[in-house]
């Protein structure tokens, strides 16, 4: 009897899992913890390009809610933390995380997912079914971040 309600309560379970969604760039098996350990891309991480996506309007255009001490861009809000120095704070994998999807650290977070096409809200037609940035795009990001280390000052 116990098994019988144990399999319903797993077929169930799966039902649920299996209902029709949009695609999920990343698979649930790629994400440990807090993590993406592993890069999104085997192209080599640009991490000049990355700090352009990071400033740049028609990139993350991070600089509206994120400042970072001695980057050159003149408006650098401050919605989010600053993130000076965050490359000693987390790995490539946990920074890789946040850019792909806050929602997965923190759910109702204010920052979007940028590599995201399931579950998105108020999509554009011409942007329907293409996440905001590329897998090349995230990897130059993380390579940015990460370059941003904490020093001894
Ligand atoms: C609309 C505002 C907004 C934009 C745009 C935004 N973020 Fe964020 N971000 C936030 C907020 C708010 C948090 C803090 C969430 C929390 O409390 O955990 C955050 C947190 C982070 C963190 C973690 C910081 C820490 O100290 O743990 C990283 C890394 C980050 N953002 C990177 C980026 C990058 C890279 C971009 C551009 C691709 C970006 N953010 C764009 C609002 C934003």
């Amino acid at each position: 009897m116990i098994r019988d309600g144990m399999i319903a309560f797993l077929a169930c379970l799966l039902t649920v899992a299996c209902t029709p969604d949009s695609p999920r760039l990343v698979a649930p098996n790629q994400i440990d913890v807090d993590s993406i350990p592993l890069p999104l891309a085997d192209t080599l991480a640009d991490a000049a390009h990355g700090e352009t996506l990071f400033v740049s309007r028609d990139g993350g255009h991070c600089v509206l809610c994120h400042q970072v001490a001695g980057l050159d861009a003149e408006f650098q809000g401050d919605v989010g933390p600053a993130l000076t120095g965050i490359g000693s704070r987390l790995s490539p994998g946990q920074l890789r995380l946040r850019v792909v999807d806050y929602e997965l650290v923190q759910p109702g977070v204010l920052m979007p997912s940028y590599y995201r096409i399931h579950d998105l809200y108020q999509v554009s037609d011409a942007h329907e079914g293409k996440p905001v940035l590329s897998a090349d795009d995230v990897e130059d990001l993380v390579a940015y971040l990460s370059s941003l280390k904490e020093t001894d000052a």
